[in-house]
């Protein structure tokens, strides 16, 4: 099994203090920052945006997985891309026909481009793009919101697609957001994930570095 990188999600943090957050995420043994933005159009819930990946960028450097759950994303990448994403991941649901060529948009801007899946998404809406992405986002919730519980058949997707990324010979990192816990992480990752985004299980933890290090499968 590959190393399981932790990426803890900001969306269950104190907004209010985010940069002091951010920097105790490196602290605490965290390998990505995931950055959940929401519009309240693709999604029923509405974050923050492309200043917020700016100002966070000045207190870590912690790669920014920057998910974006919105409308016509290609609409936003470059601003994302100035900011300092490293990682900008787009729904293929809100995509469409647009998926692959929006993966090659980010990509032209020197970034690693992601695609989502939702849970009732098949595996196919990411493997007809797999050659334009350097990362595959499987959801193990519908987005919107921290804090859910983990939709168990989302597991089957998450073996075909590591399947089919192990085929192809590309490093593609493989990722599952939602409903991750310290009881199901090392389980999902050995379905094949090697990213796991974490939010309530990290921010909601007594020991944040604890608990990164107990969804890596350390004791
Ligand atoms: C869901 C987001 C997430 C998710 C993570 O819309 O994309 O990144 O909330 O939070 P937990 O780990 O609490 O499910
Ligand atoms: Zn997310």
């Amino acid at each position: 099994m590959n190393e399981i990188k932790i990426a803890p999600s900001i969306l269950s943090a104190d907004f209010a203090k985010m940069g002091e957050e951010v920097e105790s995420l490196g602290r605490c043994g965290a390998d990505w920052i995931h950055v959940d933005v929401m519009d309240g159009v693709f999604v029923p819930n509405i974050t923050f945006g492309i200043k917020m990946v700016a100002d966070i960028r000045r207190h870590t450097a912690l790669p920014l997985d920057v998910h974006l759950m919105i409308v016509e994303p290609w609409k936003y990448i470059e601003r994302f891309a100035e900011a300092g994403a490293d990682y900008i991941s787009v729904h293929a649901e809100a995509c469409g026909k647009k998926t692959g060529e929006t993966l090659k948009a980010i990509r032209a801007l020197g970034k690693k481009a992601g695609v989502v899946v939702n849970p009732n998404t098949p595996a196919s809406a990411a493997l007809d793009v797999l050659e334009d992405a350097d990362l595959v986002v499987v959801m193990g919730v519908y987005p919107g919101f921290g804090g859910q519980k983990y939709i168990e058949s989302v597991g089957e997707k998450i073996a075909a697609l590591a399947a089919e990324i192990r085929r192809s010979g590309r490093k593609i990192e493989l990722e599952l957001d939602g409903g991750v816990t310290e009881k199901n992480a090392v389980s999902i990752a050995a379905l094949g994930a090697n990213v796991l985004v974490a939010g309530s299980a990290v921010f909601g933890a007594a020991d944040r570095r604890a608990a990164v290090a107990r969804l890596k499968g350390a004791e």
